[in-house]
């Protein structure tokens, strides 16, 4: 099988198996993902191939959706990916980018690191940000009953990983717990520079949304 026809059959495959995801980690955000990683890897000397692979794959099986558990994900990209006949080093790669693409509340160190996992993890990011952020954001939230807001509830920086998986806070709280702080974590420069515009949206909607809530 060439590339194009290992890519094509991927994509069948996460389409299937993302078929009743939650709208905000569903096929059309490893879409979106795929795209931009695409379009940043434009600008990098990075291997297309694996690049392709780790986007599609990354949230084949999200530990939030899967009792908490972070292994499942790696496993089945690793058990399709062996299936195709691809070889062990391209494995292994698309194996670590999607265990290492995680925000995971921004405090964990992050243990592998490659030209193409900043690639993918900048087009993972900027779809965490923006219009599209703001709408998974809250479909997450609903996703898991949260309330929109509690002015009493304050935002919690200095999460570990577990607290963070485990926070049941205002969605508007996700704001300033991971999604404000990925324009300052962008690894290329043309993620840099497609973080600034979706980061200034949130800022809007943010002002916005206070000014209602305060009915002024
Ligand atoms: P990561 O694995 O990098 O932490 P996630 O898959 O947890 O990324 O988050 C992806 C998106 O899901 C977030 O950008 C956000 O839109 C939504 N999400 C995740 N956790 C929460 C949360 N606690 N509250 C609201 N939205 C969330
Ligand atoms: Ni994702």
């Amino acid at each position: 099988m060439n590339s194009k026809e290992i890519i094509n059959k991927t994509i069948t495959f996460v389409k299937q198996t993302l078929a009743d995801a939650e709208g905000g980690h569903d096929w059309f955000h490893t879409e979106r993902v795929y795209k931009n990683a695409l379009l940043i890897s434009k600008n990098e000397p990075a291997d297309i191939f694996v690049v392709a692979l780790g986007a599609l794959l990354h949230d084949i099986a999200d530990s939030k959706f899967h009792n908490g558990d972070e292994t499942i994900g790696p496993k089945i990209a690793r058990q399709f990916l062996a299936d195709l006949n691809i070889k062990p080093n391209v494995v292994e790669h698309v194996v670590n980018i999607i265990e290492n693409i995680s925000f995971k509340g921004g405090n964990e160190a992050q243990k592998f690191s490659s030209l193409e996992l900043d690639v993918v993890q900048d087009a993972d990011r900027l779809d965490a940000i923006g219009a599209i952020g703001i709408a998974r954001t809250f479909n997450y939230g609903g996703f898991k009953n949260r309330p929109l807001y509690n002015p009493d509830i304050k935002p919690n920086l200095g999460m570990s990983k577990e607290a963070y998986k485990a926070s049941t806070a205002p969605t508007i709280n996700h704001f300033y717990e991971k999604l404000l702080l990925l324009k300052d974590k962008m690894n290329t420069e043309t993620g840099k520079q497609i973080a600034k515009e979706r980061h200034q949206f949130m800022e809007t909607f943010l002002n916005q949304f206070y000014r209602e809530w305060g009915n002024s």
